[in-house]
């Protein structure tokens, strides 16, 4: 595995032929880093699975680098879908269509609908044009990260998770810290109505503001679609530290909280975000770092209100469940 710390136009080139030969290329998008591979070369993308340690069936998505591209993968995509994409993309969202033929079940996990999104960062953006210019349709990529674990907000952090089950020829882009730090809003279209299956960046407000209409945040399916043992995704975006939403830290324990949250005496500040913004950014980092510290517990003041608070405790819930 090599990892292309200075990424120039050829060395996109050579990245996007590495995917078309069927390596993997992990690159860094605004929301989280993904593993990407051809979407349409089912060895590449069984050997993501397995360099994830994910179970197999759980569905991936695909990236591409503009809307001209959507009809190759998604049919019936319903006029409140065309508008979220004219709105939101390139950026951090995904919307679940109808899938086409081309997006097989080794991409959809069986299911007849495909996520699809169009990611802003511009590393990500050539490397997905440079593809389709060498005869490529989509990229799929998941967070960068192995099975159940927090995804990478940068290039060290994916060599940490995956460095021991990446190949030799496979690459690893070092686009500098993601700017956005938790994963797009993964919104169902296949329904009259959009539901939110997983929040993120582009919020509830966002979308209904778009759309004029009000919608429903549907998390209950959020990362459990057509999964075989739904209880194993409840934990899940989890550092190896225990992590506590209530109650208060004591000595050697890690904390999380906004700035103006004094550290209580004895515990080990891993992150004082500004804004709730700053939160997003933070959060994964934070986490990573308490494990290297070797603490055993994290304890966290979640933010509050609308926006991207919402993204934010969502992970939380998750990464504070018991495993
Ligand atoms: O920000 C992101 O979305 C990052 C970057 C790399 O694009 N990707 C990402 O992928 O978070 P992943 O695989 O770690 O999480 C995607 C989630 C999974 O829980 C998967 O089950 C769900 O999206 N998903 C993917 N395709 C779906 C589909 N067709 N229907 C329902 N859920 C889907
Ligand atoms: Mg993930």
């Amino acid at each position: 595995m090599s990892i292309i710390s200075n990424c120039t136009a050829t060395a996109i080139k050579d990245a996007a032929a590495a995917l078309v030969k069927g390596d993997l290329v992990a690159f860094p998008t605004e929301t989280v880093y993904g593993l990407g591979a051809d979407a349409t070369n089912e060895d590449a993308i069984a050997r993501i699975y397995k360099a994830k340690g994910r179970p197999i069936g759980h569905p991936l998505i695909v990236h591409i680098s503009s809307l001209g591209k959507l009809d190759k993968w998604a049919r019936d995509i319903p006029e409140y879908a065309v508008k979220l994409a004219r709105a939101f993309w390139p950026g951090p969202m995904t919307l679940v269509l109808r899938r086409t033929d081309l997006a097989k079940n080794f991409i959809t996990g069986g299911q007849d609908n495909v996520g699809i999104r169009i990611p802003s960062h511009t590393v990500a953006l050539a490397l997905l044009k440079e593809f389709e210019d060498q005869g490529g349709l989509g990229v799929a990529a998941p967070s960068a990260n192995r099975f159940g674990a927090v995804s990478p907000t940068a290039a060290s952090a994916v060599e940490i998770e995956l460095a021991d089950f990446l190949s030799k020829n496979d690459q690893i882009l070092d686009g500098g810290p993601c700017t956005i730090g938790v994963e797009s809003t993964i919104i169902n279209c296949t329904q009259n109505k959009p539901s939110i299956l997983r929040p993120g960046a582009v919020t509830k407000e966002m979308i209904e503001d778009t759309l004029g209409i009000t919608i429903d945040l549907d998390t209950s399916n959020s990362e459990s679609i057509q999964i075989q043992a739904p209880g194993l995704l409840e934990s899940h975006y989890a550092p190896n530290a225990k992590v506590f939403l209530t109650g208060t830290p004591t000595l050697g324990d890690g904390f999380i909280a906004l700035d103006s949250f004094t550290t209580p005496a004895g515990a080990i500040r891993v992150a004082a975000p500004k804004t709730n913004e700053e939160y997003a950014q933070v959060l994964y980092e934070a986490f990573r770092l308490a494990d290297i510290k070797g603490l055993g517990r994290v304890f966290v003041i979640p933010p509050t209100g609308d926006g991207i608070a919402v993204a934010i405790n969502d992970r939380l819930a998750k990464s504070a469940f018991e495993k």
